[in-house]
């Protein structure tokens, strides 16, 4: 009985060799990032909170603001500190790397200019490198612009709002919804049709105003806009599988495609663009929160203006596997939403967006 200690030492030592040279030619690395992400702030796309805003929100209703600009160029630096001063994206911007696309609706387009602005080095000259931005026509944009439009898809929102017609169920559902939902006490002086206002505002230090007014936006206002952007997105509380389909059924098909592609081009690899920026709307984001499991992330809250999903393909031993952080803002950090906790490898990712990936869109039925 002697020998048995030394043999189970020679049984670990050989395990350990083993497990060290399998490790050894693929250390956990980073493949490929892709990020879905809500344009910067804005001012609301209907009415003014105050009888100054629209002087100081020079734009109009739905435009950029300068603090958008401002706000979406601070996320772009977050980005950069992350994936570019680390060397993982050249910091003289080569095409091949990143691949920037917009929906081609102004705000979206303005944020996805400022915030590319930040990401690069400038040039010995001192001017900013801002890549491309590759966009489609609103009205043919599948990707990043939801479409909300179809008389189908809404059964849910017809029957718990009591609608009497599907058509137009978008703008029906939130009169209803304002009608039911609009309880709180701190939102009882402040109209109902200024709930897009008040948030586009709140942030504005030009702007004063009212407590009452800046009380509704932080708590409840956030809270109701976060259920209507759910119920189009068709996400959550408000699942619908049309709906959601339409809205990021395409998205989630590209992004998974192209973790697939990245994992198949080992680095270095020069036929994959390392980084994907996906521009677009506060009904995607949510969209696609809900179909990576991130909705919960927001805690009830609408998202935040520059609102990020990203989506990290790595390669381990095990083979390759996705991080999803969310970034709410420019302010807050990544954050993992932990989708590591269960299978996070990429056929399993796979198979959990698989049910509501689209191939080809849904388009609306013909009357
Ligand atoms: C690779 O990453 C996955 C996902 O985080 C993890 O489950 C797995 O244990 C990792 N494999 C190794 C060898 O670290
Ligand atoms: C993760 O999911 C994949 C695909 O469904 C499966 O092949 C694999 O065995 C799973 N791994 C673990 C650790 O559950």
């Amino acid at each position: 009985m002697r020998s048995l200690p030394i043999l189970l030492l020679i049984g670990v030592a050989a395990a350990k060799l083993g497990h060290h040279h399998s490790n050894h030619p693929t250390e956990d690395k980073l493949l490929s990032v892709q990020v879905v992400i809500r344009h910067a702030d804005r001012a609301a796309t209907q009415g003014w909170a105050t009888d100054k805003s629209e002087k100081i929100l020079f734009r109009g209703n739905g435009e950029l603001t300068d603090d958008g600009i401002d706000n979406a160029f601070n996320q772009g630096r977050d980005f950069k500190k992350r994936y570019v001063d680390t060397g993982f994206i050249d910091k003289r911007y080569l095409p091949s790397e990143v691949r920037i696309r917009s929906s081609s609706v102004s705000r979206v387009l303005m944020s996805a200019a400022s915030f590319t602005n930040a990401l690069f080095k400038r040039t010995p000259n001192n001017h900013a490198i801002v890549p491309p931005i590759y966009t489609t026509e609103e009205s043919q944009d599948t990707l990043l612009v939801p479409l909300l439009t179809c008389n189908d898809g809404w059964e849910d929102v017809v029957s718990k709002y009591g609608l009497t017609t599907s058509e137009n169920a978008k703008d029906t559902a939130l009169i209803k919804m304002l009608g039911s939902q609009w309880d709180a006490p701190e939102c009882s002086k402040v109209p109902p049709g200024l709930v897009d206002a008040i948030i586009a505002e709140l942030n504005q230090k030009e702007i004063k105003m009212p407590e009452n007014y800046k009380a509704c936006a932080k708590g409840h206002a956030k809270q109701f806009m976060f259920r209507y952007i759910e119920m189009l997105a068709g996400a959550g509380d408000h699942f619908n599988e049309l709906r959601i389909k339409r809205v990021a059924g395409m998205l989630t098909s590209e992004l998974v495609k192209n973790m697939q592609k990245a994992a198949s081009c080992p680095p270095p690899c020069s036929t994959e663009p390392k980084l994907r920026v996906f521009y677009t709307h506060d009904v995607t984001v949510l969209a696609v929160a809900h179909i990576f499991k991130a909705l919960h992330h927001f805690e009830g809250v609408t998202p935040a203006f520059s609102s990020a999903i990203v989506f990290e393909t790595r390669m381990n031993a095990t083979g390759p596997y996705v991080k999803v952080y969310l970034k709410n803002g420019h302010k807050p950090e990544f954050f993992d939403t932990g989708l590591c906790h269960g299978n996070c490898t990429l056929p399993a990712v796979a198979a959990l967006a698989a049910p509501l990936s689209l191939t080809e869109p849904i388009p609306c039925p013909i009357l």
